[in-house]
């Protein structure tokens, strides 16, 4: 007892002389200042959580952040990217001025310090004793019935001359064999230097699958390019993917329906390094199912923009969209309809997209922000999962608004599946209640 009680003090003095030192004397720099950050000590845990995902050999991100040699020369583009918030990638803003997401790559304030004060520092290393364990798989992971499938195919993707980029769909069947949910999916990649994004896509029915095998037969080889989507919108959305996400359950109790039998669009984005290779995927997707009657169902609700119309030459042109939630009780005929809970967005726009704002408002005037997109850059959709899933009551209107750069353009912007088209659209994941 009295050791203990003599412990706390002295812990304290410590604790105050390390952090009177560095300030009494700022100059003070170099390898024997404990203070300054190293790489193993302070950046490894890091870069493990937050970059490792994408950052290691092997992996989309063109250079292993794991590694420290590395991670030293990179170390000023490391503290610019954080600082910008351009890395780790994630275009919806996380700050809690407009929602917050469990899967959210979000650096602390703090975090984005650091690398700034580890590169002023002259990136130290420090002591690999401090090194911390190898980067983990980030996420949850699948369980129960899960079934497994992959391209059909082994691709090379060919973009286009002078471009990295090929956008290319496969239609595959899944080998559902009745009526299930659709409660998570993992994706595998077959290369991971190249596989930048994945959606999957249903085909729902019979005209659908029609209107994607169309496309299919236009274009040789397996599958067909597609850009912003399956390049139909007869489909429906089942899931998003981006390295290093690991994969996506749904939330608990929730699932999508998905019909026996139906095929379904896997669109591949391949970001093609100009040397290295050769480059062949054949990626692998899992679906975690659920035959549970219990379930609730859940949508992939679609808001935003009905038209795009936008004038070449902007700053900032814009697209709007506005769902009374009335409109859905009418459209799925339900009589005692409340509203729904949204768990989890997708923003969705092209390259000229710049930000995407939604919102509802109750007839009284009642706001409640969905989300803010405030630095939208096309390579990194993703469905953001709500940290705490929120309630949009059936007066509601949900709006998004939608901004552009138009200055590179000139011709009027469309809405359509082009390269040059734009998109406006706020996919949120949603149940009924
Ligand atoms: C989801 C994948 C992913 C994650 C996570 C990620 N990066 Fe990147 N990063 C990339 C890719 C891909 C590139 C290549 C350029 C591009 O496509 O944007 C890149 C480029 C960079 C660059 C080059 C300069 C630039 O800004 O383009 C730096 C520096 C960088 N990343 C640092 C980081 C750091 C630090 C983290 C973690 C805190 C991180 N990245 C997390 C994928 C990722």
């Amino acid at each position: 007892m009295r050791t203990f009680r003599l412990a706390i003090p002295s812990l304290l003095a410590l604790t105050s002389i390390v952090g009177c030192g560095g300030a009494e004397d700022p100059n003070e720099t170099g390898p024997t200042n404990a203070t300054e950050p190293t790489y193993y000590k302070d950046i490894a845990p890091i870069v493990n959580r937050e970059c490792a995902g994408c950052h290691q050999a092997g992996g989309i991100g063109n250079f292993s952040l794991t590694d420290a040699a590395i991670a030293a020369q990179m170390a000023p583009a490391m503290a610019a990217a954080t600082h910008a918030r351009t890395m780790p990638p994630m275009p919806v803003n996380n700050d809690g001025s407009c929602q917050t997401f469990e899967n959210a790559r979000w650096l602390t304030d703090e975090q984005i310090a650091l690398f700034q004060s580890w590169s002023k520092a002259g990136a130290p290393l420090g002591d690999p004793a401090d090194a911390p364990p190898p980067p983990e798989a980030k996420g949850p992971t699948l369980a129960g019935d899960v079934l497994q499938f992959d391209l059909g195919v082994d691709y090379t993707p060919k973009p286009p001359a002078d471009k990295p980029d090929d956008y290319h769909c496969f239609i595959v069947d899944p080998g559902i064999g009745a009526d299930v949910f659709i409660t998570g999916y993992d994706i595998q990649p077959g290369d991971g230097r190249i596989v930048h994004h994945v959606a999957l896509f249903a085909l729902p029915d019979a005209q659908a699958e029609a209107d994607a095998a169309v496309l299919d037969a236009a274009e040789e080889g397996a599958g067909y390019t597609c850009f912003g989507g399956a390049g139909t919108n007869a489909v429906s959305l089942v899931g998003s993917w981006i390295p290093g996400s690991g994969a996506s359950v749904f939330p608990e109790g929730t699932g999508i329906r998905y019909a026996a039998g139906r095929k379904m669009v896997v669109q591949m984005h391949y970001n093609v390094p100009a040397t290295g290779g050769p480059f062949t995927d054949r990626s692998t997707m899992k679906l975690q199912f659920s035959k549970d009657p219990a379930l609730k169902p859940a949508l992939f609700l679609s808001t935003g923009a009905p038209q795009i119309s936008l004038p070449p030459g902007q700053e900032v042109a814009e697209a709007k969209g506005e769902l009374p939630l009335s409109l859905l009780a009418q459209y799925f005929n339900l009589p005692d309809f409340n509203g729904i809970r949204v768990w989890g967005v997708l923003p969705h726009m092209h390259t000229a997209g710049r930000t995407l704002r939604s919102k509802a408002t109750t007839t009284q005037g009642a706001e409640q922000c969905i989300t803010d997109v405030d630095r939208w850059d096309f390579h990194w959709q993703n469905l953001w999962w709500n940290e705490t899933p929120f309630d949009v009551s059936a007066d509601s209107t949900i709006s998004v608004t939608c901004g552009y750069d138009t200055r590179g353009r000139t011709e009027t912007t469309v809405m359509g599946e082009g390269t040059s088209d734009e998109m406006c659209v706020n996919v949120l994941y949603a149940t009924l209640y």
